[in-house]
Formats: structure tokens, C-alpha cells, sequence
């Protein structure tokens, strides 16, 4: 009986029916890799590079090990360390506050819109001081961040501006790709993103060729040529073979993220006027998101993700508690109280998504969610 309840729970997201559809492509990229015989900084790494930088109409990718470094390597290009600060999201995981803190640097939270997960860049100014160095935006749930106002304050401030768009490969701001609207920018392709590799990996993109070259040589070591190290760098490279499925994997990523747009659509429309449910803004000219959750909002979320639960319906919170609550950061002194991300991660729910649901799953969330929201009024 049990095993069948498990056996019929709809996934939250279905890794491996997403990998499936990608097995020939990765079976060759495999004997490529294999036939090359180069394992790290490698062609593959090169051309995955050049593929994605292109993707997001950037002018550079560097490829790294994962998106924490992605993150903090580019700030530790930029200089950011100990006594200056970088203003990140209250609401993000975090990774983000990670990169920051990695650098010696204190992250300044600042919460997010009231309507909406991402940063408030009408509360960025106040929390600028003379130690500012940059701000990190975080495209959260695939939404890009409202980058405009974002750019405004950067430059006038003369602060750094970093995408984290570890959940936004392919999504759209005013017509722009994300990982081209700001300074530089920091991707994940951890598996489950909207480009997953088999395992870690990360990159940044941006504009800056001294950046890039700066990059190149802290991701390998600080080192150019063999054995000659010019910087204290680490070892952070994207290897061979996730670069080779990651090309895989980059031919289809507009295909997937028109799946969930039209996931995304389904739920919108299917779910509007539910009792007690908040649902994510719409896609519009100025925000197209990669989908990468679809996440709504309840003030009895647990009851809601338990009712879900209760119908074969699989769901995620994220983020349960936001870095600031979290022990990793219970040293560090808030300005102020930070109540809508608190409030955000009492509430959100993240319901399945995915380029591989099907129609008819669609529509059983869709029943399962408004059954569930009636039942909880
Ligand atoms: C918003 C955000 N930033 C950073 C990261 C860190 O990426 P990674 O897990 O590849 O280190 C992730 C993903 O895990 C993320 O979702």
C-alpha cells in the first residue's frame, strides 16, 4: 500500500525523465571526451564556453566548478575582502551570502519586494555605506531582478553589480538575456537547474575581457602557463565531460524554457482566485522568466503542502528559513529586522515544474491545488 502511494506521488521534479531525453547526446559527448582524451581545460570546455557566452549574449564564459564560486570568485576579482560589504537579497539561498562572506566581505541584507521574491531596489540606497563595493541581484525562481533602477544606483554609487543567475539561464529582461545585465554575471548548472550538467559545474559571462583573463587564471591554480603562478588562485575549473553535456544540454534549453513557460501559463490561469493562494507575477515585455519554480504563497503553507502531499501531489519550500536565521550567521549583527523574508519563508511553496510535465500532470496539480485551497478556507 505504501509503496503505491510513493509509486503514484507526482515528482517534484523528474531529473531523470529530463536526462532520458538527452541519453543519446550524452553517450556521445562521452566518446568525444573519451576520444579527445583532454579530461580538464579541454575543447569541449572551450566550445561550451564560447556556446553559452553566446547564449546569453555576453562577450565571455568561464567556465568554474560550481555557482558558490562562480559567485565568489568574481567578487575576489573585484577585490571585495575584509571591511567592505556587498549588498545581497534577504530572500535567496545561500549560496549567495556565501560568496560574500567567503571574501571576508559582510553581506547587507535587503528585503525583498513586497509583491514579489527578488530584492527591492527602492531599499538598496539606504543600506549603501562608504564600505559598499557591490551589489549581488538574484534572478530568484527564474524572474530576472528589476536590473534598471539596480544599474542606476551601482553607477552612481560606483559600486560593482553582479547577476546571481543560478536559476535564470534563457529568462528575459526588457528583451535582454540574463547574464548580460550587469557587470558580470554567475551561473549554476548544478543538476536540477534549467541547464543541469551530471554533477557540479558553474560559469560566469560577462563583458569585461580582463575580468575573464582574471578569472582563467584564479579558477586554475592563479596560473597561465604550467607550473608558473602569477595569483594565489584555486582549483575551480569546469571539467571536460560536464562542459561536453552541458552542450547537450544548451541546444534544447529555449525549447525546455517555452515547456514551462507553457507549464507556468497552465498554472496562472488554472489556479487564479483560489482562496488563500498568492500566485508568481506573470511573464509581460519586461520580465520573461526561465520558470525555474513556480512558486506560490499561503499562510498555511504546511497545511497546503500536506494536503498536496495527500493528493500524489510533491512539493518543495524554498527557502524554509533565510540566511539570516540560519546558524551559519547567527554572528552576524542586523541592522534592522528583515520581516517580509521571514515572512516569505513562512509562506512560499514551490509546486512541481519541468520541461518533461505532462498535460495531463498539469492539470492533476491544478485539481489537487485548488481541492486543497478550498478544503483549507
Ligand atoms: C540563487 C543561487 N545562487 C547560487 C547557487 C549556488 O550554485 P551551486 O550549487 O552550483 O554552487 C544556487 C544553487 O544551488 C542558487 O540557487
Amino acid at each position: 500500500m505504501a509503496t503505491d502511494a510513493v509509486a503514484a506521488m507526482l515528482p517534484f521534479l523528474d531529473l531523470p525523465a529530463i536526462n532520458e531525453r538527452h541519453r543519446a547526446g550524452y553517450l556521445r559527448a562521452l566518446a568525444r571526451v573519451l576520444d579527445g582524451g583532454h579530461l580538464v581545460l579541454g575543447d569541449e570546455t572551450a566550445a561550451f564556453e564560447r556556446e553559452f557566452a553566446a547564449a546569453c549574449g555576453a562577450a565571455h564564459a568561464v567556465g568554474v566548478g560550481n555557482g558558490l564560486d562562480a559567485l565568489h570568485l568574481v567578487l575576489r576579482a573585484w577585490g571585495v575582502g575584509v571591511g567592505d560589504e556587498v549588498i545581497v537579497p534577504a530572500h535567496t539561498f545561500i549560496a549567495t551570502w556565501l560568496a560574500v562572506s567567503q571574501t571576508g566581505a559582510r553581506p547587507v541584507p535587503v528585503e525583498p519586494e513586497a509583491d514579489g521574491a527578488n530584492l527591492d531596489a527602492g531599499r538598496v540606497e539606504a543600506a549603501i555605506t562608504s564600505r559598499t563595493r557591490a551589489i549581488v541581484a538574484v534572478h530568484l525562481y527564474g524572474r530576472p531582478a528589476d536590473m534598471a533602477p539596480l544599474r542606476d544606483i551601482a553607477r552612481h554609487h560606483g559600486l560593482k553589480l553582479l547577476e546571481d543567475a543560478a536559476q535564470a539561464h534563457g529568462a528575459r529582461y526588457r528583451g535582454q538575456r540574463c547574464g548580460s545585465l550587469g557587470d558580470a554575471a554567475a551561473f549554476s548548472f548544478y543538476p536540477g537547474k534549467n541547464l543541469g550538467a551530471l554533477g557540479d559545474g558553474g560559469a560566469v559571462t560577462t563583458d569585461d575581457a580582463a575580468l575573464a583573463d582574471h578569472l582563467r587564471l584564479l579558477r586554475n591554480y592563479g596560473s597561465r602557463t604550467k607550473y608558473a603562478h602569477e595569483v594565489a588562485g584555486v582549483n575551480s575549473r569546469l571539467d571536460e565531460l560536464q562542459a561536453a553535456f552541458l552542450r547537450e544540454r544548451l541546444a534544447t534549453l529555449d525549447a525546455d524554457n517555452a515547456q514551462r513557460r507553457e507549464v507556468a501559463r497552465a498554472f496562472l490561469e488554472g489556479l487564479a482566485g483560489m482562496p488563500g493562494l498568492a500566485l508568481p507575477a506573470a511573464d509581460d515585455e519586461n520580465f520573461a522568466s526561465a520558470w525555474h519554480l513556480f512558486v506560490v504563497r499561503h499562510a498555511r503553507r504546511d497545511a497546503l503542502a500536506a494536503a498536496l502531499a495527500a493528493r500524489g501531489i510533491a512539493t518543495l519550500v524554498h527557502y524554509p528559513t533565510p540566511p539570516h536565521a540560519q546558524a551559519a550567521y547567527a554572528g552576524l549583527a542586523l541592522r534592522e529586522p528583515l520581516p517580509l523574508a521571514e515572512h516569505w519563508a513562512r509562506e512560499v511553496l514551490s509546486l512541481p515544474m519541468g520541461p518533461t510535465l505532462a498535460p495531463a500532470q498539469v492539470a492533476a496539480v491544478i485539481d489537487a491545488v485548488r481541492d486543497a485551497c478550498r478544503s483549507l478556507a
